[in-house]
């Protein structure tokens, strides 16, 4: 198969859908990679790194008119979106449920949209969605803790603390992959962790992880409001799939933190579970209610592209290359959790959710695999 990478056209979109590694292993397999020059650059990876390993280099519109099977990041734009044609493969972020306009765009097209976040193995999980909330937990207490800078409006806090001096409080709500990440970051630098969650394996499972370093406590309106008070920096991380996060943090209680502390709400991209974090960009993170620093932007792994490059593509080349290998129909058919990632199919909507965002049933994906 002829598979296509172009360079991301989304404002601060600098991620890249195929590295190096993934374009050889593609080529081994005996398909032909055409990346658009300039794809890789936000993310640090030449167009020669891609030519080493027997990428072809190419403009937009011939690589759109050739490939078979495209792999991207975000969702088409509108740019984009025109170019897709019957048959033709589209493998990347989606997120149609709310955005009618593009799936009816998609249909019209007649191409095989799947989306990286609808791909799910049987147990629930979303491996595709997985690799970035491990970066937006790390990253929210390295976020954190440069917020909490005396000179970046915080409370001058160093969460490690010193000999003499205790170490910084942090306290994470929710104990999921952004959550045990969260953890393991504010444990690598020493601060003092508290971990909330409603299921009580997971705080098992943290509790384990860490061997007694992070404190665990059961998430209800009483243990949040006592640990809340006194934490320097607050991880909200919590999610209930399907539904708005639960506003765990109401205003009173945020009036009630200490004067600099920092909330980095990471949930915030499901309506966050503080009620007074609102969502931000990376261009201006930041802003203050009751003397606490709030960090609400809804996409994190851009400050990052590469590490989040190279963490999306480890996730989606295995997927990538059934999708290459066996075409979309017999993969889909292969593998069950690929087949969840189906969401319109040649004309007809074939994930329940998206098809309902349309008011419409959706069409089973079996009746289009023949
Ligand atoms: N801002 C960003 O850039 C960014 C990046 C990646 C992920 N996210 C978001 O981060 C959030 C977390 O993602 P995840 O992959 O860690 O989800 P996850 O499902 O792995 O974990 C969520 C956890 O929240 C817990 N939870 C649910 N209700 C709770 C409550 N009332 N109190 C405490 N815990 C509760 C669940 O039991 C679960 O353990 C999601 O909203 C996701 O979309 C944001």
């Amino acid at each position: 198969m002829i598979v296509g990478v172009p360079r991301e056209i989304k404002p601060g979109e600098q991620r890249v859908a195929l590295t190096p590694a993934g374009a050889r292993a593609l080529a081994e397999a005996g398909h032909r990679v055409v990346v658009e020059r300039g794809a890789g650059g936000g993310s640090g990876i030449r167009d020669d790194d891609y030519a080493a390993v027997g990428a072809e280099l190419a403009g937009v519109d011939d690589l759109w008119a050739r490939a078979e099977l495209v792999l991207k990041v975000k969702e088409p734009l509108e740019g984009e979106a025109p170019r897709l044609r019957a048959g033709q493969i589209l493998f990347t972020y989606l997120h149609l449920a709310p955005a009618p306009g593009l799936t009816r765009a998609l249909r019209a097209s007649g191409a095989i949209a799947m989306a990286y976040e609808t791909v799910q193995r049987a147990d629930g999980s979303l491996p595709l969605l997985t690799p970035m909330s491990e970066v937006a937990g790390r990253l929210a207490v390295q976020e954190g803790a440069f917020y909490l800078g005396r000179a970046r409006g915080g409370r001058g806090i160093l969460l490690a603390g010193v000999p003499g001096v205790p170490r910084g409080n942090v306290v994470i709500l929710g104990a999921g992959t952004a959550g045990q990440n969260a953890a393991r970051a504010a444990v690598g630098l020493g601060a003092d962790v508290a971990v909330l969650d409603v299921n009580p394996d997971r705080l098992r499972h943290v509790d384990d992880l860490f061997a007694g370093r992070v404190v665990t406590l059961m998430s209800n309106s009483y243990n949040v409001e006592q640990v809340v008070r006194r934490a320097d920096l607050l991880v909200g991380a919590v999610l209930v799939a399907g539904a708005r996060a639960p506003r765990l943090v109401p205003k009173e209680l945020v009036a009630q933190m200490k004067e600099g502390a920092v909330i980095v709400d990471i949930s915030v991209d499901q309506g966050g579970c503080v009620e007074t974090i609102r969502p931000t960009t990376l261009l201006d993170p930041v802003y203050v209610v009751s003397g606490v620093v709030h960090y609400g932007v809804a996409n994190m792994p851009a400050l990052v592209p590469r590490t989040s490059t190279f963490a999306l593509t480890n996730a989606t080349l295995p997927y990538a290359l059934e999708l290459a290998t066996r075409g979309a129909a017999a993969a889909a058919r292969a593998n069950p959790a690929l087949a969840r990632g189906a969401n319109v199919w040649r004309g007809q909507v074939v994930h329940p959710a998206v098809a309902e965002s349309l008011g419409e049933r959706a069409t089973p994906l079996e009746a289009c695999l023949g």
